[in-house]
């Protein structure tokens, strides 16, 4: 989108999270808060995104390194010293400004376009997002007058009687044009009670100056939602995951309980796989067509499970590749391994990958069989076709050929191919 820089507000302390990790951080199904908001401004094509950091703001900026350009503000005086702190950036920009806050994870793309594309068409001084909700204790309230137009935001502390009872929100997203914007906040006093300048003030401003606001309503007031505390977190959670969820079974995965069931954002799962509950899949796992995972199944971060393979109950798989038709079917852990197409992980198989300073490699070739019990312990390479017998022990930098047969603890190699 042409002629638009955003602004995300991300210094705050997060006082309410009761937390060392500044709020921002904080992640709803594997992803920080803050990035839902950047993926908004990338689809928007912002040309330029400024963040405001304070509350270790390092942190922030280390995290999400290169999506932004960040800018300090160096006391928390509230969100229009904020976005003011973006006023030397802007000075020789006379486009329209989005504002959003780096706590609203479930606001949507088309939502937000929705707001930026009514505000280039019309002449107003402010364009921004409301909702309509059940419980608005803890929001900015919008204050309208009798011809309906919005005259000014009440924020929850400060509102008064019929005020308090007002169910239509600020959810915290703004679009201005530049010049006015900065304009305004130089007439934003300090909040009496809070001692904080709010940017919510330039919405009265505005109005006394007969200049014109628009707003746009999101169509679902979960959208709304700003994440302040561990509760808020919890929910925004179970709405993501949620639609995660949905996204899946659209695409043809079976999930048979959706309640027990937790897919981060950015997992990948084929079609006709089928995950029963209590299984807990990390973004970057990425998993094959016609799957059978779980019950009771872990699978982490950059796990690759091709087609037709399955993995049950009690199961960790972390940083490993499993081929083809590949079984592991109860109680196991695999760990950086790589196994090769049609393998028998027998139950209760390990691969101790940590010795205590690194982690380890383990390859298991294709057609391989391992017995019940087994412990191999990285690094360790068993070949093709290969049997590692039930209850050995397979120890460190050792191979069993392919073809051969390896038993006992430590595991020796009894038919076929070379001693290990
Ligand atoms: C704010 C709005 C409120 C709205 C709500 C929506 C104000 C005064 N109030 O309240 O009307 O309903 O969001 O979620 O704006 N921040 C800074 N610097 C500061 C203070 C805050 O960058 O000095 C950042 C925070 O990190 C946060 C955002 O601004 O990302 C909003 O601040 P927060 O304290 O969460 O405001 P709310 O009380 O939620
Ligand atoms: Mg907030």
């Amino acid at each position: 989108m042409k002629d638009l820089r955003t602004i995300i507000l991300a210094a705050g302390k997060g006082t309410r999270m009761n937390s060392d990790i500044p709020k921002v951080l904080h992640t709803v199904c594997g992803r920080p808060i803050i990035q839902y908001v950047l993926d908004i401004t990338k689809g928007l094509g912002s040309l330029k995104t400024y963040v405001i950091l304070g509350h270790k703001g390092a942190a922030v900026k280390t995290a999400l390194d290169g999506m932004f350009i960040g800018v300090e503000q160096a006391r928390l005086l509230g969100t229009a010293d904020a976005v003011k702190c973006a006023e030397s950036h802007l000075r020789n920009y006379r486009g329209d400004v989005l504002i959003l806050s780096g706590d609203t994870p479930l606001l949507k793309l088309a939502t937000v376009k929705r707001l930026v594309q009514k505000h280039k068409r019309s002449d107003a001084a402010c364009t921004f997002l409301t909702a309509v909700v059940h419980n608005p204790k803890g929001y900015g309230r919008v204050i309208r007058n009798e011809s309906g137009a919005a005259v000014a935001i009440r924020e929850d502390k400060d509102a008064s009687g019929y005020e308090r009872d007002i169910a239509e929100i600020n959810v915290g997203v703004y679009c201005c044009r530049s010049k006015e914007l900065f304009g305004a906040l130089k007439a934003v006093k300090i909040n009496a009670k809070k001692k904080e300048f709010y940017l919510t003030d330039i919405i009265e401003y505005f109005s006394q100056q007969g200049r014109r606001i628009e707003t746009v309503e999101t169509e679902d007031p979960s959208e709304g939602l700003g994440v302040n505390t561990r509760e808020d977190l919890a929910t925004a959670e179970s709405v993501v995951r949620r639609d995660i969820l949905r996204d899946f079974m659209i695409q043809g995965v079976t999930i048979i309980d959706p309640g027990t069931t937790y897919i981060d954002a950015g997992a990948k799962i084929g079609s006709d796989t089928v995950i029963y509950p209590f299984t807990f899949i990390e973004g970057d796992v990425r998993i094959g067509n016609h799957c059978r995972i779980g019950p009771f199944a872990r699978l982490r971060l950059g796990t690759r499970i091709e087609d037709r393979v399955e993995i049950g109950n009690f199961t960790e798989v972390s940083r490993t590749r499993v081929g083809t038709k590949s079984f592991m079917k109860h109680f196991s852990f695999l760990g950086d391994t790589s196994v090769g197409a049609q393998v028998n992980i027998g139950a209760g198989v390990v691969t101790a990958n940590f010795d205590g300073r690194q982690k380890n490699k383990t390859k298991i070739g294709d057609g391989a069989f391992i017995g019940s019990d087994a412990v191999l312990i990285a690094p360790v390479k068993i070949g093709k076709k290969a049997v590692v017998g039930a209850g050995s022990v397979v120890t460190k930098g050792k191979t069993v050929p392919d073809g051969s047969v390896a038993v006992g603890v430590p595991a020796k190699i009894i038919s076929g191919g070379r001693r290990p």
